[in-house]
């Protein structure tokens, strides 16, 4: 199946969910908590969010302004009217654009299961330490070995980095990492099955194949493997 046959099988997965990364509700209010603005004026920017879920709850928790920058326009409609219901149509703009065109810095920067946007790991840090304003914060969601893979799981998911590599890889890019944290075994067995849940619903048997494809992939293969970390930087 090319990348192209599997897009409606991704999208119909990232609809039914709340964040489309390993993030439960407990962690989302704690790292808002840890991302309060130092002043009012701070700018929030998240680039790749999705359904820009995170950054309307931190815009609303802080009554702060914030532009989401997501490339696949099917998210738009479902951003804005959340943003209409929160009552944050005047405060959060969605651009439907590539994040790699972006320029404008914020101080409270957001980039989740999304560094691949700009090639990987490094790349993502360098690009988002241009991006976040001095004092500002970064909030970093990253994939990363929790154990060694196998050579299967390796070739999927490539050569991630271990937490405290990483957390290295943060400091080489320039930040201080303020908040260092991983999703529990819980978060990823609840965005596996909430993810596939979408799957499951087009009721096809390609969409069951392909479901039962990843049930076995995670559940037999990188469940515990792969692991995703919750970074909060600041520029050094
Ligand atoms: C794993 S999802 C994470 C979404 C969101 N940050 C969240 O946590 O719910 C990665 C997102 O990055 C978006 N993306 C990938 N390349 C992009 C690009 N060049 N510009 C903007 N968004 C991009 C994808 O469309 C997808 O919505």
């Amino acid at each position: 199946m090319t990348d192209q046959d599997l897009k409606p099988f991704f999208a119909a997965a990232a609809a039914g969910l709340t964040f489309n990364a390993p993030l439960g509700e407990l962690r989302a209010a704690d790292l808002i908590r840890r991302l309060a603005p130092a002043d009012p004026g701070w700018r929030a920017l998240d680039l790749g969010c999705g359904n820009g879920e995170l950054l309307l709850r931190l815009s609303d928790a802080y009554a702060i302004s914030g532009d989401g920058v997501e490339r696949e326009p099917q998210d738009k409609p479902h951003a804005d009217e959340r943003a209409r219901v929160l009552g944050l149509t005047e405060q959060v703009t969605f651009h439907t654009a590539d994040a790699t065109t972006w320029e404008t810095p914020a101080e409270l920067v957001l980039n989740v299961g999304a560094s691949h946007i700009w090639g990987g790991t490094e790349q993502a840090l360098a690009v988002l330490h241009r991006l976040t304003k001095s004092g500002g914060l970064l909030l970093f969601g990253e994939g990363c070995y929790e154990a060694e893979p196998t050579a299967a799981i390796r070739e999927t998911f490539g050569d991630l980095p271990d937490l405290a590599g990483l957390a290295t890889l943060c400091v080489a890019a320039g930040f201080r990492p303020l908040h260092v944290a991983v999703s529990t075994i819980g978060e990823w067995d609840d965005f596996e099955s909430d993810w596939r849940a979408g799957i499951e619903r087009l009721g096809t048997p390609e969409a069951r194949a392909f479901a039962d494809r990843r049930r076995d992939e995670y559940l037999g293969g990188y469940r515990g493997t792969v692991g995703f970390a919750w970074l909060i930087l600041t520029p050094a």
